[in-house]
């Protein structure tokens, strides 16, 4: 695919791996869809990237509706979907059962289950769900990329992302078998440890413990995501794999 004025839809693009993916396709010609949930911060997203013909529209991504309002928007809005990255995500981590001295004293609740799997894996089913339809309805193909993590291999404290993110990179699987008649390619990215607000916002102390684990010795930064996203948009014969960017750490 020629990133050149191509339409691309960007889904938790207000900040952090999302806005560095939406600021380098931006930079490359490319004509911006973004979706997030936070209307302020989307919008500000919005005023800071390269080029013109850009839009954003307010969607929680758990919601059918509003994914399916969302998509039709901003198809509407760019005239046509080459390409979708659907990047939302949150965290809410929690021992499956927490133990002291011998004792259950607390277990991941269903709630923080409930709402990672929701924004993660639902999100994702969604937002890839109405891209594919519109892709198919103009007939020249397309690329749908989820983004997964290095979590996905199972991590200390993450059993609802972990499980989601597992999800996703399955999920690019399949779409790429189902979807490949209709010339659309799928991928997943699956980011190590990289400096957005969701990794800051970890205490210091687990930051520090983390690098000092990561054989390339620094965390990961927003851009070498994007680039990763770009490189996959580029290449006509990737299709139905994941792509590790984690500086060779293996959890
Ligand atoms: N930062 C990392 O180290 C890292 C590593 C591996 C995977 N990831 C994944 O990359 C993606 C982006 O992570 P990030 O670090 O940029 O996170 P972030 O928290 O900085 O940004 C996430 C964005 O998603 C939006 N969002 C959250 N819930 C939403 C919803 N229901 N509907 C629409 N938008 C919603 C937020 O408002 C925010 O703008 C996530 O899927 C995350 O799991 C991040």
């Amino acid at each position: 695919m020629q990133i050149d004025s191509s339409k691309i839809i960007i889904t938790g693009a207000a900040r952090g791996l999302g806005l560095a993916m939406a600021r380098h396709l931006a930079a490359t010609g490319a004509k911006l869809g973004l979706i997030d949930i936070e209307q302020a911060a989307l919008h500000e997203a919005l005023s800071t990237l390269p080029g013109s013909g850009h839009h954003a529209h307010v969607a929680n991504v758990a919601d059918e509706d509003q994914v399916d309002h969302a998509f039709d928007a901003l198809a509407d809005a760019l005239s046509g979907i080459d390409a979708a990255v659907n990047n939302a995500g949150i965290t809410r981590d929690g021992l499956l059962v927490k133990v002291k001295d011998g004792k259950v004293v607390d277990r991941l609740s269903m709630d923080q289950w409930q709402q990672v799997l929701d924004v993660n894996l639902t999100g994702v089913f969604l937002c890839g769900r109405a891209a594919a339809s519109h892709m198919i309805k103009q007939g020249s193909g397309g690329v749908i990329i989820n983004i997964s993590s290095i979590s996905k291999a199972g991590n200390f404290g993450q059993s609802n992302y972990s499980a989601a993110k597992a999800g996703v990179a399955a999920m690019a699987v399949t779409w790429a078998r189902e979807l490949a008649r209709y010339g659309i390619r799928t991928a997943s990215v699956s980011p190590g440890f990289t400096r957005t607000e969701l990794v800051a916002g970890m205490p210091e102390k687990a930051i520090a413990r983390i690098t000092s684990q990561i054989p390339a010795g620094r965390l990961g930064e927003p851009d070498e995501i994007a680039a990763t996203i770009r490189f996959i948009l580029e290449n006509d014969y990737i299709s139905g794999r994941d792509f590790a960017v984690d500086g060779a750490l293996r959890l």
